[in-house]
């Protein structure tokens, strides 16, 4: 009996240490989580409390999310003595700042604490990560809500932790903003960049300037890959596009506002304005009146080294004065409509080569002395800067605002790689890293023959891998990053999100938790608690991090092969003998020599016995290529 017992006894130790050292499925991981004993259980008669009336919204909008798949009914009440509290410091604790929280639960209460609404909102969101992943059900789910008892201490590494969604190329409704904004606050952003003009669309009324959404916000409708589609004809309807009206965008705004999301909205000038172009040709040097909004036309010749040719006018006239009096009723508009302290005015890619030829902008140079028409983006961009400024506004522009010059107020955000940030933090500015290198989620981010393709790769493992302070920089200048999402090729709100995540977890993770936790091979594994949790979500996710990435070499005249995955516990299966591969066929283990001739590679990963993630299929050719062939 006592044997028995004592059996009885080790198992449940053994079983508890287990319980308690599973990793909790919390992304961004906070900065200080002690795992403890027991569970809280949420049941019927669970109240949410709050202890200061300006916290019912958060304590709202948490017991709203959590009826609506426990159907418990519980109800947010003012006070301190809920199984689920927050309270609002009455001392601040210096160490969580506005963002901070600390959430303890045990088997009695969850009392989550913070200086400010933003920190209760946050512990709200890791309280929704605690719970069981059935929680994210839009339908009524019946089973045991636990939560494990922790101590979390947690607050962000960086104040400014973006996503930016360009809504020209493709149009998104405001409901798909919404929804995008919602996912930013799981995750503890709390900047979204709104890319909000470009030439294949205007996107923002403005009142006082009509044309931009009557003429501006439409295209004609072309399907394809960008860049390859037909330009508009003479004549044809432009049917394809959308604008959000001064009310949508208020609303948006007070929506991203409960969420704790500030909202940087982007009107990108001088270059990427054809849209503004077709709807004012009169704001450019040639005044083509035939300018139509881009259908995603290819008219940019790209030589290398960021020099390109644009065949179409795409810039305003910074030698015309009419273009800053346009200039100044959009951002005057713009400021009214967006509380936050910036405007981004883009900068980025703007081709000169009409600048040159211009009699207005020759005697502009001659006039301001200016030799290289480059220098003549100075002079505009300090001109816009007057108008923000104007209107209480600070400017935040591409890195190319560097290029000709501009105060040292302006904020800088890197995205030709991080030598921008680098260049702007040494001068003064305050810089926010978005580096292609790191941050860009329109790259592909798995096999490029199975996911369609765009200009260039960047793996989940690499965003993890970001560091945004670089060497050598004063991370004071450093607000923080964001990553950006250009939607060339993203046509809904679903492959939007099969864009974003699960890269947006890595950058999350980047931006919000320190530095020295990072750590792939727990990360990794949190990431796929979170693709079942998306599920249930209904969240659209990419699984590349299944399939083998594939790398050939030339080695003495042989190409060699490589092949690893991202996630741990795979095994990769292939055939090179026009067989489809499984778990019988040949399974790599390390590089191999491949044979001459016109082979095939078809590989696929495998866990537990089971398929997962793409079949691949590499003609010779495509393994050439890989090797630099
Ligand atoms: C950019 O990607 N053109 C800022």
């Amino acid at each position: 009996m006592k044997q028995l017992l004592l059996t009885f006894l080790i198992i449940l130790a053994i079983s508890l240490t287990q319980a308690q050292n599973t990793t909790l499925n919390l992304i961004p991981q906070p900065v200080e989580i002690q795992q403890n004993s027991g569970v809280f259980t949420l049941n019927k008669s669970a109240i949410v409390s709050f202890n200061k009336p300006e916290s019912r919204d958060v304590a709202e909008m948490l017991v709203l999310k959590l009826n609506v798949a426990t159907g418990f009914g519980t109800k947010a009440n003012q006070g301190n003595k809920g199984t689920i509290q927050l309270n609002l410091n009455q001392n601040p604790d210096p160490k969580l700042g506005n963002e901070g929280y600390t959430l303890v639960s045990t088997s009695k209460s969850v009392v989550i604490s913070a200086n400010q609404q933003a920190g209760l909102f946050y512990g709200m969101q890791t309280l929704l990560q605690l719970l069981p992943k059935e929680i994210e059900s839009k339908l009524l789910v019946k089973m045991k809500w636990t939560i494990p008892a922790v101590k979390v201490t947690d607050y962000p590494r960086f104040a400014w932790r973006g996503l930016m969604l360009d809504v020209s190329r493709h149009f998104f409704t405001k409901e798909d903003v919404m929804k995008y904004i919602d996912e930013m606050a799981r995750l503890k952003f709390n900047t979204f960049h709104w890319h909000l003009t470009d030439d294949e669309g205007w996107r923002i009324q403005i009142k006082s300037l009509p044309k931009l959404t009557e003429v501006g916000a439409w295209r004609v409708q072309r399907y394809g890959h960008f860049g390859d589609r037909a330009f508009p004809k003479p004549g044809e309807p432009a049917t394809d596009g959308g604008f959000y009206t001064q009310d949508d965008i208020k609303e948006v705004v007070r929506y991203a506002k409960e969420r704790n999301v500030t909202i940087v909205p982007e009107i990108d000038v001088p270059g990427h304005s054809m849209a503004a172009i077709a709807s004012y040709p009169e704001l450019s040097c040639k005044k083509d009146t035939s300018t139509r909004v881009s259908p995603g036309i290819n008219f940019v010749d790209w030589f290398g080294n960021n020099t390109f040719r644009a065949n179409i006018e795409n810039a305003l006239n910074p030698s015309d004065e009419n273009v800053y009096v346009f200039l100044d009723k959009v951002f005057t508009e713009v400021a009214t409509l967006f509380p936050g302290q910036y405007i981004h005015v883009g900068g980025d890619e703007c081709y000169k080569g009409y600048w040159a030829e211009d009699e207005g902008c020759k005697a502009l140079m001659k006039k301001l002395g200016i030799r290289h028409v480059e220098d003549l983006q100075g002079y505009f961009m300090n001109r816009v800067e007057g108008i923000l400024k104007k209107n209480g506004k600070k400017l935040i522009g591409w890195d190319e605002i560097l290029d000709g010059g501009i105060s040292p107020e302006a904020t800088v955000m890197s995205w030709r790689g991080i030598k921008g940030g680098i260049e702007a933090a040494k001068m003064g500015h305050d810089v926010v890293m978005s580096p292609t290198t790191f941050a860009y989620l329109d790259y592909v981010q798995g096999e490029r023959t199975v996911d369609p393709p765009i200009y260039a790769s960047l793996r989940l493992q690499k965003c993890y891998s970001f560091e945004p302070v670089p060497e050598g920089v004063d991370a004071k200048y450093i607000l923080g990053g964001q990553g950006n999402l250009w939607t060339e090729q993203i046509p809904t709100l679903r492959y939007a999100q099969y864009m974003v995540f699960p890269r947006a977890w890595a950058l999350s993770e980047v931006y919000w938790s320190p530095k020295e936790s990072k750590n792939w091979d727990n990360f990794i594994v949190r990431v796929e608690k979170q693709f079942d949790r998306s599920d249930v979500a209904e969240i659209n996710f990419s699984k590349a991090i299944y399939d083998p990435i594939i790398k050939t070499k030339r080695v003495n005249g042989k190409l060699e092969l490589t092949m690893e995955t991202e996630a741990p516990r795979l095994e990769i299966f292939y055939t090179i003998d026009d067989a489809m591969p499984d778990k019988y066929t040949s399974k790599y283990s390390s590089p191999l020599l491949l044979p001459d001739g016109p082979i095939t590679l078809r590989a696929i990963a495998y866990r537990d016995g089971k398929p997962i993630g793409h079949l691949i299929t590499l003609k010779r050719e495509e393994l050439e290529k890989r090797a630099g062939n």
